[in-house]
């Protein structure tokens, strides 16, 4: 199953670290590299706190790191399976992102929306598929 987070904030990055630390190989989507160097920096720094603690080994740690691809291209997404957006809590940018990616990603794809608020039934009527369009909430910090 190929999995998208849109997003590499707060929550975006912890969905991403999660999904990984469980196995799933997993793409972040950002706007920049800068921001996704940014994010990647902090996954890094907070698993290997897990590794001095005696939480996890220094080789579980690669394998999470190495399960995420990170992009900041729509066009890399158009095979996934299921996209979890996770960008800022705005209505209008959150619909305005649904409608780029409703034309670019296959249409069996599922879609989550991680609002904390907004209505899960407006932001999936601005899409092609509103009964593929759900809510998943992850609260943060997500991997804890
Ligand atoms: N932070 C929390 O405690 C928490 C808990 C549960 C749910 N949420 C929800 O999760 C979502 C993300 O929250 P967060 O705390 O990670 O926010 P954040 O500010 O840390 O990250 C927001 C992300 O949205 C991206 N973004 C903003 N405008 C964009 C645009 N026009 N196009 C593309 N990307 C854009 C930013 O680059 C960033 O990656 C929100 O819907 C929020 O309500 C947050």
């Amino acid at each position: 199953m190929k999995i998208v987070v849109l997003g590499n904030g707060t929550m975006g990055a912890g969905i991403v670290q999660t999904m990984a630390q469980k196995g799933l190989a997993v793409t972040m989507k950002g706007r920049s590299n800068e921001s996704l160097d940014r994010a990647m920096q902090r996954m890094n720094k907070g698993l290997t706190r897990l590794v001095e603690k005696g939480k996890m080994t220094a080789e579980d740690a690669d394998q999470i790191i190495g399960r995420i691809t990170v992009t900041t291209d729509y066009a890399d997404i158009a095979q996934a399976d299921l996209v979890i957006e996770a960008i800022s809590e705005e209505m209008e940018i959150k619909k305005e992102i649904l409608r780029e990616i409703d034309g670019l990603v296959q249409p069996s794809a599922i879609f989550a929306t991680n609002t904390s608020s907004l209505s899960i039934t407006e932001l999936a009527s601005v899409t092609k598929r509103p009964e593929q369009v759900i809510g998943m909430h992850f609260f943060n910090p997500v991997p804890v």
